[in-house]
């Protein structure tokens, strides 16, 4: 293989390959930024520039790039055996060790057992296809519906695409399974009902109860969301609106998956997203921060009530006929073995919610001033920036007209890397994050929506 000059990878940036969430045509005439290294919360790109990681990879490097320990701990692995499979007869070490951990850091929400996959579109699949599975164990297989919500993001395989909350994600590849309902999202800044959020929050569980009962209380397997909604917007729902909901779930014995690929292992200022919220899920799926990035990985997590239902013998319905060939990769749970390691020894959760209030803090005052930020809101170091066309009725900008990737460029000027994601400016970056970095991703987006005013 000839070796790959920087100019050769300029020029073949974005012509073979597909981008996702971009349309191809779009990804020819803007090629991505090629990033060529990282170091702690920084990354530099091919043209020598560095930058600050405020998206933290894509909300997955939370323990900082290029951490000695993750590299050290694959390549231990890597001189022993690189890959081996755990379906039925075999395993390996490292998915042992993590599954004990997983328990070990899950024992408050009495979680038992793990599946693995190696992405959270695998997590959330598997989430879906055992909660289907419980029930036909416990002898109701006519509960196979799943309640969502609206702005809700859970990847891109035809479940997750089928639940998601958003028309764009959906749009292109339907029809999509049957069964699945959206309510509204608990979204205090956006919602036809009332700005208050405790009203708010009693609106959305009374939407459920209706949905419920709408569909039949026999028929609904599970209700899925994610503790704090990422992908559409930074979406933090009222405090009381979780504990409220698991309440209306159990009244009609409906499982609650807890969609935790963004929020897993700290990064909403808890150890788990649900945590933060006072809520023992049943299901939790589990992605990104487990493993950094070092390597994909992905993991269901089942709580005792769920897997009681395969305990109680040996039946043709109770096997796992489910799994990927990456399921319990050794690379994977090694390099999840050493991130986790580090979450825990650097109480990266606690940096979280520190840094993030501070953050929060930093931004704050940009709506004030600023014609296009309607918004900036989050929990620990999932922080977004909510842009409007018009203040008032707070209509959000139309994303085709480039003034999200206008901000990030601006940012980008001052060194600071940032995510223009639909309507929202998105802050995600390594749960590593000091003080000094926090003012500095502050400075250049206060910069930013500066020169957006001054370019009007
Ligand atoms: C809440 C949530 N669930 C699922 C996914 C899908 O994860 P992946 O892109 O690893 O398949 C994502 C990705 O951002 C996510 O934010």
């Amino acid at each position: 293989m000839p070796v790959r000059d920087d100019n050769f990878l300029r020029e073949h940036n974005a012509r073979h390959q597909l981008h996702p969430m971009i349309h191809p045509l779009i990804s020819d005439q803007h090629p991505p930024q090629i990033i060529v290294k990282g170091d702690g919360v920084f990354v530099t790109d091919i043209d020598g520039g560095t930058y600050l990681d405020g998206i933290g990879g894509l909300w997955n490097v939370n323990v900082g790039h290029n951490r000695p320990e993750v590299k050290a701990a694959i390549v231990e692995q890597m001189d022993k055996i690189s890959y081996y499979s755990s379906f039925a007869g075999t395993t390996t070490g490292p998915s042992i060790a993590l599954s004990a951990k997983i328990m070990e850091l899950a024992a408050e929400e009495d979680m038992v057992k793990v599946l693995f996959s190696a992405n959270g579109s695998d997590a959330v699949e598997t989430a879906l296809k055992l909660a289907r599975q419980y029930w036909h164990l416990v002898g109701e297989p006519g509960r196979y519906k799943y309640i969502s919500l609206k702005q809700g993001y859970h990847g891109v395989h035809f479940g997750g695409t089928s639940i998601n909350g958003y028309v764009g994600y959906r749009a292109a590849y339907e029809p999509l399974m049957a069964g699945c309902i959206q309510i509204d999202s608990p979204w205090t800044y956006r919602n036809p009902y009332t700005e208050d959020p405790e009203e708010l929050a009693d609106a959305i569980v009374v939407q459920l109860e209706r949905a419920i009962v709408n569909q039949g209380p026999g028929t609904v397997a599970a209700f899925i969301a994610e503790p704090v909604q990422g992908a559409g917007g930074v979406i933090v729902p009222p405090a009381s609106f979780w504990p409220k909901m698991r309440k209306v779930l159990d009244k009609y014995g409906i499982l609650l998956i807890s969609d935790e690929v963004v929020t897993g292992f700290g990064r909403s200022g808890s150890m788990f997203g649900a945590r933060g919220w006072g809520v023992k899920p049943d299901i939790m799926c589990l992605a990104k921060g487990i493993s950094a990035g070092y390597i994909p990985m992905g993991a269901t997590v089942l709580n005792r009530r769920v897997y009681e239902a395969w305990t109680k013998g040996v039946s043709p319905m109770g096997f796992i006929f489910h799994g990927y060939t990456s399921t319990g990769h050794p690379l994977g749970c090694a390099a999840a073995n050493a991130v986790l390691d580090i979450v825990e020894r650097e109480n990266l959760p606690e940096n979280a919610r520190i840094q993030g209030e501070r953050l929060l803090k930093g931004l704050a005052g940009i709506p004030s001033w600023s014609s296009l930020a309607g918004e900036v809101r989050g929990k620990g170091l999932m922080v977004g920036i909510d842009m409007v066309a018009d203040k008032k009725t707070r209509e959000p900008i139309d994303p085709g007209k480039g003034q999200g990737e206008m901000i990030a460029a601006f940012a980008r000027d001052e060194g600071v890397i940032v995510r223009p994601a639909g309507s929202n400016i998105i802050i995600s970056p390594p749960l590593t994050l000091q003080a000094e970095h926090v003012d500095q991703i502050v400075g250049a987006l206060v910069t930013a929506f500066k020169r957006y005013e001054d370019n009007r």
